[in-house]
């Protein structure tokens, strides 16, 4: 599925079904991961007492694997937009539930400075999350975002698909896929 993503002749179309037959595998292996960060054998009962939190836009792609996966999660949205130039992260909207869960799960695909994701887990500490309760679920990382987020969260609480080469001087991972979000929403 990450080869498909990766090819840069791949239609909207061929990401998208990529990326859809991802996601529940992505969801299944977080729901392991929260199992296990509680000590428990079976995630399913770990999963209750979750607020989804999917980073607009390219998240939005993951979020049906995990509505469908826990269908009486509240959602709750942050829109980061990430600089062109600078790569620094800016919040454009929040829109998180008023009563917190025990825990919460960020969604976005590509954790590459991490400003964007460390961005989301402080509006999250703000709201009331303890930190060891928040959990991200990602598609590709850079090596130096997994260690900027894990300076924040703990490192097992972090899923993802793969861990790539690194960053180019423009801050894009590399090999990577692109822009997650331009490809999956065809844009
Ligand atoms: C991309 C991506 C992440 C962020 C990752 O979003 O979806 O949110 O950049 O980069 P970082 O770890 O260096 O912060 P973008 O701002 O392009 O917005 P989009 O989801 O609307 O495409």
């Amino acid at each position: 599925m990450l080869s498909a993503m990766r090819d840069r002749s791949a239609s909207t179309a061929k990401f998208r079904r990529a990326s859809d037959a991802l996601a529940p595998l992505l969801c299944e292996d977080t729901i392991e991961a929260m199992g296990e960060a509680m000590g428990e054998a079976a995630g399913d009962s770990a999963a209750d007492d979750v607020t989804l939190v999917p980073v607009l836009r390219a998240a939005l792609a993951l979020l049906p694997a995990f509505t469908t996966a826990l269908p009486s999660a509240p959602v709750g949205f942050l829109g980061v937009a990430r600089d062109e130039e600078t790569a620094l992260p800016s919040l454009y909207y929040e829109n998180l539930p008023e009563e917190p869960t025990r825990r919460a799960l960020i969604l976005d695909p590509m954790l590459g400075t991490a400003g964007s994701s460390r961005l989301a887990v402080e509006r999250l500490i703000v709201a009331g999350f303890a930190p060891e309760n928040i959990y991200f679920t990602g598609v590709l990382a850079a090596p130096v975002g997994v260690e900027r987020l894990s300076a924040v969260i703990p490192r097992r609480n972090i899923t993802l698909a793969a861990i790539d080469d690194g960053l180019d001087t423009q801050n894009f991972i590399v090999p990577g896929l692109g822009d997650y979000g331009d490809r999956y929403f065809g844009t």
